[in-house]
């Protein structure tokens, strides 16, 4: 199947992510996007409206969202809850989002016929894998509400799929970095907050001894993902982990950001957070062999266009 031409929505269209993969789309499809704005931001499609139909609405609105479906084709679905810790501040607004939003966005794909669902999952629904790099057969050990609902998500996903065959696919995101990550907040991707501060002359705030491994995925490659998962027979039914199988710890990016600036930063470290994973590094082989999935932005070049 090709994507080209088809019907497209965007949930969450307006954020880091989701408007990536809007853009990508905009030239061979007709696009839609939706997108509540509690962490979006409407200038991330700046460069793709008015021929984006963008609606600000939120996907706990079963018949707006309803209606916006009708018609599409393939979903995209990113829109949720993404900060950690409102989840463990107010589990049921992140359960009402990411849990009843993800309901609603696959029944009325069940009603109107959609062909195709993509998930944006996470690579927090593992928790702290006992083995690493962690495959998608490890056993789920979420740490926080907003990982038990992105569990919660591909699970429905997956219903959905055995139930009503409706064709879904949930990506496992890694730490996924690129322009337009919002850096404003202090549960923000690392990358973005610290590349933000190297700019502007700031310190670096480490929590823990900066020896918590990540695997950074870029976005252009996540939006590769997306593109595959939308096309690909048989990862129908599935979940794939997103990153690019190389995990970097907190002090070797800051080694690498020292490089590049040719400055020596000011690291601050401060006590670790409580639920953050010391490591984290996926397994990538069934998404390279099932979806053709192959990453392809170096780390330091990814840096290096954010810097
Ligand atoms: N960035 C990462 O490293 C990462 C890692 C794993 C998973 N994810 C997942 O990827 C997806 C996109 O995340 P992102 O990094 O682009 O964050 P983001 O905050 O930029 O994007 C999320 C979007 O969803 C919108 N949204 C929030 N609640 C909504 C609601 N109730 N109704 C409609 N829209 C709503 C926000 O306004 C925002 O535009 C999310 O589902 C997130 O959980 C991201």
């Amino acid at each position: 199947m090709t994507i080209e031409g088809k019907k497209i929505l965007v949930t969450g269209g307006a954020g880091f992510i989701g408007s990536w993969i809007a853009e990508t789309l905009a030239s061979k499809n007709s696009v839609k996007v939706a997108d509540s704005l509690k962490t979006g931001n409407k200038d991330n499609l700046k460069k793709i409206l008015p021929k984006v139909e963008f609606t600000e609405t939120d996907i706990r609105k079963r018949e707006k969202l309803s209606g916006l479906i009708q018609g599409a084709e393939i979903v995209f679905h990113q829109g949720a809850n993404v900060q950690i810790q409102a989840s463990v501040d107010d589990p049921q607004m992140d359960a009402d989002i990411n849990i009843g939003g993800t309901l609603n966005v696959l029944d009325a794909c069940r009603k109107h016929d959609v062909e195709r669902v993509v998930f944006a999952s996470s690579s927090a629904i593992y928790g702290n894998p006992s083995n690493i790099p962690v495959t998608e057969s490890a056993k789920p050990s979420p740490l926080s509400p907003y990982a038990l609902s992105k569990l919660a998500g591909e699970s429905y996903m997956k219903l959905y799929s055995d139930l009503y065959g409706l064709k879904t696919i949930s990506l496992r995101y890694f730490n996924v970095y690129g322009p337009r990550q919002n850096a404003d907040s202090p549960y923000s991707g690392v990358i973005s907050i610290f590349t933000k501060n190297v700019r502007e002359g700031k310190p670096l705030t480490v929590f823990g001894d900066g020896e918590q491994t990540r695997d950074f995925v870029n976005v252009k490659d996540v939006v590769k993902a997306n593109m595959l998962a939308a096309e690909s027979k048989p990862a129908v039914g599935k979940a794939f982990n997103i990153g690019t199988g190389k995990s970097i710890s907190l002090n070797d990016m800051i080694s690498i950001l020292e490089k590049k600036t040719g400055k020596k930063l000011v690291v601050k470290y401060k006590e670790k957070r409580k639920g953050d994973v010391m490591h984290s590094c996926p397994d990538i082989s069934l998404a390279r062999k099932i979806l053709g999935f192959v990453p392809s932005v170096a780390f330091e070049d990814g840096l290096s266009e954010l810097l």
